[in-house]
């Protein structure tokens, strides 16, 4: 027995909406990217485009989050307070978008490219965006969410990276955080590991580091996430539906998004 919540059909329709605004902002947030620009821009960007659309952003005041959204740039893991940091050419930029709609919230980031990434910049960024792949590929009905996890894990070390564990995907609906946890590691055979039904929701957002997979709380802000080495850390997330068959993601995007490169899902358009 799970209390994992099952949406039901009218509920999932109300999370469609949420998650495609998030996905929406998302792809602007891309399109305006640009070295010489600060992450306090892009706060604004993401707080007014919600605004417009009626909805709110889910990270302000969230625990006392002071911002609209995350921006997490290269040694930087999750949690980036938006400020006067200015982007520059060879920055990689993580943006994370939550945004609350009809009652529901829709969670989806993606990491970009400034100008021209180094080796090593493209190369994380392109193991935490297959990692995503991979993990949403575990998503049916009868699979257990420890599923996602060993998969990713399996992928990302194959790929010299290491995947963090302290953080970890979530069931999301009319709360931001909710049941089940989701690992994107390999968890421990005694570990609770609930099966897969149709009508979860949950998101799925592994953070792929350079390096080792320990990390760091900033002293001072309380919020801000780094690598432990410092080296680079990429991350993607959706938000996922679990169907009979597989699964729906609800953050989808209908367009490629500038400055991130998803070669794999568009091959026919490079
Ligand atoms: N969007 C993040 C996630 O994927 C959570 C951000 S919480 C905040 O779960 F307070 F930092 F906004
Ligand atoms: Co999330
Ligand atoms: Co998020």
């Amino acid at each position: 027995m799970s209390g994992i919540e099952i949406k039901s059909a009218r509920e999932i329709d109300a999370m469609r909406a949420s998650c495609q605004m998030a996905a929406e902002t998302l792809v602007l947030v891309g399109e305006k990217l640009r070295a010489g620009m600060t992450t306090e821009e892009i706060n604004t960007i993401v707080h007014e485009d919600t605004i417009r659309r009626g909805a709110t952003p889910s990270p302000l005041n969230y625990h006392g989050f002071p911002k609209s959204v995350c921006t997490s740039v290269n040694e930087v893991v999750c949690h980036g307070i938006p400020g006067p940091y200015v982007l520059v050419n060879g920055d990689i930029i993580n943006v994370d978008v939550t945004t609350y709609y009809g009652g529901f919230h829709g969670d989806t980031s993606a990491t970009f490219f400034i100008g021209t990434p180094s080796p090593e910049a493209r190369h994380v960024t392109d193991v935490a965006r297959r990692a995503l792949d991979i993990g949403i590929e575990q998503v049916r009905e009868g699979a257990r969410i420890g599923d996602i996890g060993a998969a990713i894990e399996e992928y990302v070390h194959a790929q010299g990276c290491g995947v963090v564990r302290d953080y970890v995907g979530h069931g999301i609906g009319r709360k931001f955080h909710t049941d089940p946890q989701v690992p994107h590691y390999k968890i421990a055979r005694t570990a609770p590991n609930p099966r897969m039904k149709a009508g979860m929701i949950f998101t799925i957002e592994p953070m792929v580091n350079l390096g080792g997979w320990e990390v760091e709380l900033d002293a001072s802000d309380k919020w801000t996430v780094r690598t432990k080495d410092r080296k680079l850390s990429a991350q993607f997330e959706h938000t996922v539906l679990v169907t009979r068959t597989g699964c729906e993601v609800l953050t989808k995007r209908a367009k490629l998004l500038k400055h991130s490169e998803e070669r794999d899902l568009f091959t026919e358009l490079t």
